[in-house]
Formats: structure tokens, C-alpha cells, sequence
């Protein structure tokens, strides 16, 4: 897709608005009509960054000339403070998949196997296979969209070097209840490692099967949680994420550690955006207003969609996912990218009310079909 130069301008002036003044939340979001193309497909946070970490960032900007040393530090230790947890439990990396790519190299030694679910957030299994590991076993989730742990732990064993499991999960946006997780992990074998990815942890709420393993953590060394700045915090284009690890878990990940790949002023945002903790929930509360919104309109057309806890909807739409994305992209919106598991589904991250009702209007353009199931 290509971008006229008005709509670059305009993407600069938004730039340049965001950044000259700090805008309470409540008066997002100030573009009307929203730049193209609107972007439904990665699951940010369409309301932009904390107005502090926007401040932080252009505060930082004059360390550029610095290596980010004792941002480093000072970040793993604002981290550590926030979970109360040590330093040294603390891993960063430029974004939460640096993490995955970390945990590839250090627990998929050559005849080692990683075991994930499908579909999910599936990056760990393209790394691995460019790592060369060969031996990846997808599992399909079960009816409730959770993961099938028994099935998990049957294609498991001994050869096992990592278990993947999002939660909740992308793109089904559905959970896998705590004390599932416990009772699997407490019977997978010793020598497997066990990646959390707790990506959009935010905006569970108070989901009663649900409890965070930073939050409330295993006394089990083989777990490992990544956390990432990209998605309720605003920051996916500074690219930050950690994994929160035994300290020794912590050290092999960072064996394969790009030096210094968390920069200056990523690390100064990330740190004012962990502070704000109002900004955090009012994007909660702000995204389930959202969310309950968009199912209204999905209702209202007999439409059905897997229930989600978090800042995007897989809905069933009875046109292939490739015919539908390929739809929106013609009229410059983007939607998640097929799930070929799921080939009538698309992913749609919940975006402002401005591309909310974009949505809709391109959605009406469609070819009418069976759209229900
Ligand atoms: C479940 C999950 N984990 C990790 C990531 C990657 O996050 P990051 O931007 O920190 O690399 C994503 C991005 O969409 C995701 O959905």
C-alpha cells in the first residue's frame, strides 16, 4: 500500500500534536478523520502512549548520545520495584519476541522440541524453525478456546526443551484458567521450560480463572513470563518487552542477549509508562467500553465472535479471512492477518470510535453472504 504525501503530512502534524502538549486522556482522540491506513491489525493501544512516557521521550532525546547503561539498570530496577521482585529476575529486550527469540537459543538446543498451541501467538514457532529446530507440535485449542493442556502434556516428554502458552491468547483473545496451568505445569517433564506470555495482561480485568504468574508467581524455576510495553502501554514502535525469570533463568536467556538493543529513549518511556498507573486504567476501561461497543454492532448484524478479554475480537465473518482482509486493506484498513486454522475468522484489534465506525462503514460494503454461523 502506498502513502500520499497529504497523508504523511497529516501523520506528522498528529506526531507533532501529541508531542507539543500533554493531552488528558479524555480528549483522545484529537484526529478526525483518523490517518490511513487505519490500523485494526497489530493490537496497540489506539489511543497512543501515556502523555508521561510521550513527555519522558522527548525529555531523553538529548541522551541519544549516551549508551543506554544505566538506563538499563534503572529500568530492570523500576521493573523489579513495580513486581517486587529482584534486578537480576529482570531481562529486557527490544520487545517481548526478542525475549522468545532468546528463550529459542537457550532452550532449543539441536533435538530439542517446542510445544504450542493452535492458533496462538505463533512468532516462537517461526524462530525456532529458523533456529533449525525441526520438531514443532502445534496442538489445537480446545472447544472453550483455551489451551488443551492434557493434550499438551501427552505430546510432551523428555525431548521437550520449551512449552509456549499465551494468556490470554492471541488471536483468540480467550483465556486458560489458572489453576489448569498449575496443575500442568506441575506434571510436564522436569527438563521443559515453560514460556508465559502475558502480552495483554492489562486488560483481563478481574477475570476469576485468571491470575498472573508475575503477580502471583510458582515456586518453580522452569517458568518464565514476558511482559511487553507494546501493547496497553503504547509503545510497540519503541520496541520493549522483559521476561520476569529465576535469576539463573534470567542469565541463559540473556546469553544470546543483543548488547544494548533496549535504547535510551525506549527505556525512558517504558519506565514513565509503569509509573502511570491511571493512564493504564483508564486504557482498560476505555477498551472494554470499546470492546462492548463492537460486539453491540456485531450483535445488531447477527454476527458472532469468540469472547474476548483483551484489545482485539476474532469474529466469524462466512467469507474466507483472506477475501475480507484483502476487502478492508483496498479501503485502507488493516485487519490481523488470516488464522489458517480458522479460515472464516478475522482478527480485528479494537481500535478509536473514529475507526470503529470506519470499520463498520467498510464492513457494510461487503458482498452480502451467510455471515452468521
Ligand atoms: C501474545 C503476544 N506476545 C508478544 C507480542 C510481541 O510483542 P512485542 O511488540 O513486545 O515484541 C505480541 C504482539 O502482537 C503478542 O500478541
Amino acid at each position: 500500500m502506498t502513502f500520499s504525501r497529504r497523508i504523511l503530512l497529516r501523520r506528522f502534524a498528529a506526531g507533532a500534536l501529541t508531542s507539543a502538549a500533554i493531552t488528558p486522556l479524555d480528549d483522545y482522540p484529537s484526529a478526525s478523520p483518523p490517518p490511513r491506513p487505519i490500523r485494526l491489525d497489530k493490537n496497540e493501544n489506539a489511543y497512543g502512549p501515556s502523555p508521561k512516557a510521550t513527555e519522558a521521550m522527548r525529555a531523553s532525546l538529548q541522551l541519544a548520545n549516551r549508551y543506554p547503561t544505566v538506563e538499563y539498570e534503572h529500568l530492570a530496577e523500576r521493573i523489579a520495584n513495580f513486581h517486587k521482585i529482584k534486578p537480576e529476575q529482570v531481562t529486557l529486550a527490544a520487545g517481548s519476541r526478542e525475549i522468545l527469540r532468546m528463550a529459542v537459543t537457550a532452550y532449543l538446543p539441536p533435538g530439542k522440541n517446542l510445544v504450542l498451541a493452535s492458533p496462538t501467538f505463533d512468532a516462537i514457532a517461526h524462530l525456532a524453525r529458523l533456529a533449525g529446530v525441526d520438531d514443532v507440535v502445534m496442538v489445537p485449542l480446545n472447544k472453550r478456546y483455551s489451551h488443551d493442556l492434557d493434550r499438551m502434556l501427552r505430546e510432551s516428554d523428555a525431548s521437550t526443551g520449551l512449552i509456549y502458552v499465551c494468556n490470554p491468547n492471541n488471536p483468540t483473545g480467550s483465556l486458560t484458567p489458572r489453576k489448569d496451568l498449575e496443575l500442568f505445569i506441575g506434571k510436564v517433564p522436569s527438563t521443559a521450560v515453560i514460556v508465559i506470555d502475558e502480552a495483554y495482561h492489562e486488560y483481563v480485568g478481574g477475570a476469576s480463572e485468571y491470575a498472573s504468574f508475575i503477580d502471583h508467581p510458582l515456586d518453580d524455576d522452569r517458568v518464565i513470563v514476558t511482559r511487553t510495553f507494546s501493547k496497553i502501554h503504547g509503545l510497540a514502535g519503541m520496541r520493549l518487552g522483559y521476561a520476569v525469570s529465576s535469576p539463573q533463568r534470567s542469565r541463559s536467556l540473556s546469553s544470546s542477549k543483543l548488547q544494548w538493543g533496549v535504547n535510551v529513549v525506549a527505556a525512558h518511556a517504558a519506565a514513565a509508562a509503569l509509573d502511570d498507573i491511571d493512564f493504564v486504567r483508564l486504557s482498560a476501561n476505555r477498551n472494554s467500553n470499546d470492546r462492548q461497543e463492537f460486539y453491540n454492532k456485531l450483535n445488531a448484524r447477527m454476527l458472532r465472535a469468540i469472547d474476548s478479554l483483551t484489545n482485539f475480537v476474532l469474529i466469524k465473518t462466512g467469507l474466507p479471512g483472506t477475501q475480507v482482509v484483502e476487502h478492508f486493506r483496498k479501503n485502507e484498513l488493516l485487519l490481523g492477518a488470516p488464522v489458517p486454522q480458522m479460515e472464516k475468522y478475522v482478527r480485528v484489534s479494537i481500535g478509536s470510535p473514529e475507526d470503529m465506525r470506519e470499520f463498520w462503514r467498510v464492513w457494510d460494503l461487503l458482498p452480502a453472504h451467510q455471515m452468521s454461523m
